[in-house]
């Protein structure tokens, strides 16, 4: 069985107090959220005040940090990036070629690609985003072509740990997250690729509203939340909604 995920990207948002706050509310949120994994992703100048304080690494073991992006190289003259190094100091998952990262800073596929791979160099796990510009009848086509290239040359091993999230760009902070329906023929045709054991998110305008549409999927692992992940009550009430769903065997079938 596959362990549900509930990750927060809190995007270039949050002071250090905010962060602080945010985070301490999280923690004691999710004391009891057993049975799925959270992951908070903040702005990475607060990653490590978080790791060496709210979150300490190892005492919460449902509970990590991820980095929202990091440079493929280990150290050297790469202004304003971090590396990998540093990511695996502070957090465990880094988010990888969210689609924000590719229009509006052009990484391109074979960056991403070098993103992954260095990730698992450093024991790092990559929340590897994939998702189509637009809604369209040859999405699924486009969401597998782009993960084949992102994911070349992995070994079968890294793509069992490896955590996709797909992202339709179009549902990315409009406001109009896809159906539960839509999101699970993409993901379903994702799995075709992929063994049984990776596990795949959706994000995209999830809400404490919409989420239980998700969860009730059956090939769904849960989230990748953007504007949701900033409001403590409602990130809360989708881990819940998330630890209910595993809980309940987590895999229930749209049918019934
Ligand atoms: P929203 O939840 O704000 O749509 O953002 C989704 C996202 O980009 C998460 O990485």
């Amino acid at each position: 069985m596959r362990t549900k995920i509930v990750a927060g990207n809190w995007k270039m948002n949050t002071t250090a107090a905010d962060a602080h706050v945010l985070a301490t509310g999280i923690r004691s949120g999710v004391e009891h959220i057993e049975r799925i994994e959270t992951i908070i992703c903040p702005p990475s100048i607060w990653l490590g005040v978080l790791a060496h304080g709210v979150i300490q690494r190892g005492q919460y073991p449902h509970l990590h940090l991820g980095a929202q992006n990091m440079y493929f190289q280990e150290t050297g003259a790469y202004t304003g990036e971090i590396s990998p190094l540093m990511v695996k100091e502070v957090a465990k998952y880094v988010i990888v070629g969210h689609s924000e990262r590719t229009h509006i800073f052009r990484e391109d596929e074979e960056l991403i690609n070098h993103k992954v791979q260095a990730a698992f160099a450093h024991d790092i796990t990559p929340i590897l985003c994939v998702g189509e510009e637009e809604q369209s009848a040859t999405s699924k086509e486009t969401v597998i072509r782009e993960l084949k290239k992102l994911i070349d040359g992995l070994e079968l091993a890294d793509v069992k740990k490896l955590v996709v999230a797909y992202e339709p760009v179009w549902a990315v902070g409009t406001g109009k997250a896809a159906t539960p329906a839509y999101a699970e023929d993409v993901i379903v045709h994702l799995r075709t690729i992929l063994p049984e054991e990776t596990r795949v998110l959706y994000g995209g305008s999830v809400t404490e509203e919409n989420a239980r549409g998700f969860l009730a999927l059956p090939d769904c692992d849960g989230f990748l939340i953007g504007g949701t992940s900033l409001k403590l009550k409602p990130f809360l009430t989708v881990c819940q909604y998330a630890d209910d769903a595993a809980q309940a065997g987590g895999h229930r079938s749209l049918h019934n």
